[in-house]
């Protein structure tokens, strides 16, 4: 069964991998008990930093079943869109900020088989979203200005976190609520409390000293 809004996510971001080393870095998280694997893609315009395309998508894909998890920080997600699709993502997140039609965006994502995600940066407000709220499978709310791993949680999210989960239960709806950047067991819980239920976690999965235990601590906090 997949997970639902329900239930608890951990995803870690491939970004604080081991690039040297990417296939035993999956394998590690893999059998740490990760339940998705985050894939971060920034293009250098939409956000300050270049990261991997597709064929790392494709690479993960090839070698396991782990459901993945792709963010998209580029500037133009309608046009390298397909690429992400044929190279076997499972979720596709785009950003509200990027410059696209974003309904169309999203209808595509689905229509091509794969979850939709939406993203908003931590400047971003929820009503931005508003539009958008029937047509994805998951909101993404950045707990840090994407672009680079490492950086400390902002807490200012948290009452976002909250009104997009009164907001889907208003309305009926049951789109999994994300929070990337700076997660780890305290922020993570923190996050849940506020309606989270899929965490995004990179340096603190990949860095620990023991993977299993980070996955365990975050999905218990
Ligand atoms: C930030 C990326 C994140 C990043 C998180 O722009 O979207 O997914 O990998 O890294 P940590 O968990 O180290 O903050
Ligand atoms: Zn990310």
């Amino acid at each position: 069964m997949p997970p639902t809004f329900r239930d608890r996510v951990i995803a870690p971001s491939l970004l604080a991998a081991d690039f040297s080393r990417v296939r035993e870095e999956v394998t590690r998280a893999i059998q740490s008990g990760a339940d998705w694997l985050h894939l971060d893609i920034m293009d250098g315009h939409f956000v300050d930093n270049i990261s991997f395309g597709p064929a790392m998508v494709q690479a993960v894909h090839e070698t396991n079943d782990i459901f993945l998890d792709v963010h998209l920080m580029v500037s133009r997600p309608d046009h390298y869109l397909p690429r992400f699709v044929a190279a076997g993502s499972d979720l596709i997140t785009v950003h509200v900020e990027a410059e696209h039609d974003v309904a169309d965006t999203l209808r595509k994502i689905r229509s091509a088989g794969c979850k939709a995600g939406l993203a908003l940066n931590p400047a971003t407000p929820l009503e931005a979203a508003l539009p958008y709220l029937e047509l994805i499978d998951l909101l993404l709310c950045m707990t840090v200005v994407p672009g680079f791993g490492g950086q400390p949680f902002m807490a200012e999210v948290l009452p976002k976190i909250e009104a997009a989960a009164k907001l889907r239960e208003e309305r009926g709806l049951e789109y999994h609520i994300e929070v990337d950047g700076g997660i780890d067991a305290l922020t993570a819980a923190h996050c849940a409390k506020s309606g989270a239920n899929a965490m995004v976690a990179g340096s603190s999965t990949f860095k620990a000293p023991d993977m299993a235990a980070a996955i365990r601590a975050i999905r218990e906090a």
